[in-house]
């Protein structure tokens, strides 16, 4: 850092020069700035100071996980937050008033060094955000935190804050009392808009660090109204136990991390500072050994790999797109790519068609609109990027193709072959098929080497995973390419041999909860079987979204692909339940009815009359019934892993999570195997298998692993892990 005095104010800026984005090197950061305000302190030189960051960007950024990581007992990194604990007690305390001046990213520790600080002054930028998002890394801010947003914003204010992670604007921020003052970013003039912004912030911030050593402006911070409300002792009661009943709901207790965080700020609240700061040092100590914050810390540096194209930049740039397909996933794809800037042609058969898909992608941006978040000019801009038609015309610029047409080889064939008559030699024709191999489409091509599959989810600008699979004759080019299309998209992108991973685990958990289904379980206890483990929604509910007809279909394929190891549960009565008419929520019932309330459905109660069978005794607690589900499903994706389908643990574990909603606190297959010990899952699967027979067999990675303790898919650091 740097100091830099401007009369009777000390400048201090944060600098790092190892990184772009400005990664805090903790403790020699913390502790250059404990020596410069140690020394403004002792020798009086100066009346207030201001802390800036010496990159625009970021303020100051949170502790690096891998150095947490790096931690091997809990008193270790208890000792680290004791020490930037006490250097923002010491900024607190200090006479000579100091001034945050921030600009771009506030958050985690630099959001507590912050409020240590007597007064904050940030940019209205966009980049600007304030939050406290260690709750999604299964830890809280331990460097006071917990101790002083509930005295900032009020106890609702810091218990939404610190429990969702959220990201706070600048204006919000205001509004809440997290900063006092905001200033305008400056456009550009001789120097860039960013370094005009932060040098005008610097002044003004200046000018306040002034204003409150002359005591123009006063330290003390207004009374809010939340103030008398925190000072009743029954109201606060009332407020931990209802936060508590909340996240209990939200959590099915399955997270530990938000439940340390009301803990701590309640200590703090009730008993004092100093036992507040003890509890927030130690819980964290706690947290940063959970499996549950090593999980969710892998799958955030996971996400981080899977965000960078690995494949090299593609020969040529992939300017224009142009997709098949107006439905509902084809203008998701128009929507991400427009959004990008991507020069997009939207194409259907029908005018109808077009224009439903034209006006889905225009709501989409008009809607952003309405919330401020983007202005009626970006708007029309974006879309006039944005074509729609009937025909093949400007097909021959695009550099790729995606089709989102239906799922049919014929249709597909005819399409691909239309395509490639009209379409430049370098374009690449990718298909969003979920249910056909891609060679098999594949094998209609002129250009086999061109030939990709992009599987997108729905709905497409929510879900952020994108697998790109690939056949043995697709190239390295056009997989670059892709990869960088789906990267600029804004996905996180996971890579697949032939086959399809997430499709293939999901179908098992389904195949299993049918049986159960068979045997007597009701659809909704099968469902709490998986929302227990921490799935959002069990299999029966999935399927009703996804549709019964397309589970159908998928699981039939499967089926078809993998004989009797994909058995378990008895399709007929799903094709009974299509044949009825029993789709799911789009014919408004599937395996549940959606009513007011969601209920079993009795006429698939009914069908289940002619398909049950009894249970085995020997595996029927809730414990085995659940571990049937996740078994098949691990065994699986250890299987993708063995086959060459997925390249590396982390992409399976990333796949599992944000394709198929596999919890985040147990990090993924993989990740679960580690912690929960192949071993076990072995000798649990064993006992299956002489009950049910060979959809229980463990696959040959997963015996090696329990035959060999030490065999981990992951080693201790999580990141860059197989790369
Ligand atoms: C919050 O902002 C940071 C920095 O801009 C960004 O990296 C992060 O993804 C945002 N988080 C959420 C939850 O939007
Ligand atoms: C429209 O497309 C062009 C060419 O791809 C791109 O340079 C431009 O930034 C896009 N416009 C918007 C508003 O995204
Ligand atoms: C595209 O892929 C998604 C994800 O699997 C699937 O749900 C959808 O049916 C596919 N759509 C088409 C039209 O290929
Ligand atoms: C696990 O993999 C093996 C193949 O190695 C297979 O035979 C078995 O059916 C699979 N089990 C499950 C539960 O999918």
């Amino acid at each position: 850092s740097k100091i830099l005095y401007k009369e009777d104010v000390a400048v201090i800026r944060f600098s790092d020069q190892t990184s772009k984005v400005c990664v805090n090197k903790q403790s020699l950061q913390l502790h250059e700035l404990a020596d410069v305000l140690g020394d403004i302190w002792l020798y009086r030189s100066s009346k207030s100071v201001v802390l800036i960051s010496g990159k625009p960007g970021c303020f100051l950024a949170g502790a690096d996980s891998n150095m947490l990581q790096s931690c091997t007992t809990s008193e270790e990194v208890t000792s680290l937050c004791e020490e930037a604990q006490k250097l923002f007690r010491r900024i607190e305390q200090s006479r000579v008033p100091i001034v945050a001046a921030i600009h771009g990213s506030c958050l985690s520790r630099g959001l507590e060094l912050a409020t240590a600080c007597h007064y904050r002054i940030a940019t209205k930028s966009k980049e600007t955000v304030l939050g406290t998002p260690e709750v999604m890394l299964g830890l809280l801010p331990g460097a006071g935190g917990t101790q002083r947003l509930p005295k900032m914003v009020g106890l609702l204010g810091a218990f939404d804050m610190l429990l969702s992670g959220k990201n706070i604007t600048a204006d919000e921020a205001k509004k809440m009392g997290l900063v006092d003052q905001l200033v305008d970013p400056l456009g550009p003039g001789l120097k860039s808009p960013e370094e005009r912004t932060m040098e005008y912030l610097e002044e003004v911030a200046v000018g306040v660090a002034n204003d409150l050593a002359n005591k123009k402006i006063p330290l003390t911070r207004e009374k809010k109204l939340w103030d008398a409300v925190m000072g009743l002792g029954p109201v606060r009661k009332m407020m931990y136990s209802t936060i508590t009943k909340r996240v209990q709901k939200q959590t099915k207790n399955l997270y530990p991390a938000p439940f340390q965080i009301i803990e701590c700020v309640k200590t703090g609240i009730e008993q004092g500072s100093d036992a507040g700061y003890l509890a927030e040092a130690q819980s964290f100590g706690k947290l940063v050994m959970t499996s549950e914050s090593k999980a969710l810390i892998g799958l955030h540096n996971g996400c981080l790999l899977c965000k960078k194209n690995r494949f090299g930049p593609p020969e040529k740039e992939v300017k224009k797109l142009a997709i098949l397909g107006a439905g509902l996933m084809g203008a998701g794809i128009a929507q991400v790519s427009v959004d990008k800037g991507f020069t997009t042609i939207l194409k259907d058969t029908t005018e109808d068609a077009i224009s439903k898909g034209y006006e889905k992608v225009y709501k989409s941006f008009d809607t952003k609109v309405k919330k401020k978040a983007m202005i009626s000019f970006e708007r029309d801009a974006i879309m006039s990027n944005l074509s729609i038609q009937t025909d093949y015309s400007g097909f021959e610029s695009a550099d790729m193709v995606i089709e989102a047409v239906f799922e049919d080889l014929n249709v597909k064939h005819k399409v691909l072959k239309e395509v490639e008559a009209v379409t430049p030699p370098h374009c690449i024709f990718a298909t969003n098929t979920s249910a056909l191999p891609i060679r098999d489409i594949a094998a209609a091509s002129k250009r086999p080497e061109k030939v990709i599959g992009i599987h997108y989810f729905s709905p497409v600008d929510k879900m952020q995973l994108v697998e790109i699979i690939t056949t043995d004759k697709t190239s390295k080019d056009t997989l670059a390419a892709a990869v960088s299309v789906a990267l600029k998209q804004g996905k996180i992108v996971v890579t697949d041999g032939p086959g399809f991973y997430t499709m293939r685990c999901m179908g098992s958990l389904f195949m299993e909860s049918l049986r159960l289904l068979q045997e007597g379980v009701t659809a909704t206890k099968s469902d709490f079987l998986a929302t227990s483990f921490g799935f959002n929604v069990g299999p029966f509910a999935v399927t009703d979204e996804v549709g019964v007809d397309i589970g159908l279909h998928i699981s039939e394929m499967l089926c078809k692909a993998f004989g009797s190891r994909y058995e378990g549960g008895s399709l007929e009565i799903v094709k009974t339940m299509v044949e009825k008419g029993l789709k799911g929520c789009k014919s408004g019932k599937g395996f549940f009815l959606y009513g007011k309330t969601k209920s079993v459905n009795p006429e698939v109660e009914e069908i289940l009359k002619n398909h049950q069978v009894t249970a085995p005794s020997a595996i029927s607690s809730e414990y085995d019934m659940q571990y049937r589900l996740l078994s098949r499903c691990i065994n699986e994706s250890l299987m993708c892993l063995q086959e060459g389908i997925i390249a590396s643990p982390l992409e399976g574990d990333i796949g599992a999570v944000f394709g198929y909603g596999f919890p985040p606190m147990h990090g993924g297959p993989f990740r679960f195997v580690d912690t929960f010990g192949a071993d076990r899952l072995v000798s649990l699967m064993k006992r299956f298998e002489d009950v049910y027979g060979n959809q229980f067999t463990p696959c040959q990675l997963l015996l090696d692993h329990a035959k060999d303790p030490s065999k981990k898919f992951y080693e201790s650091s999580p990141s860059l892990l197989q790369y």
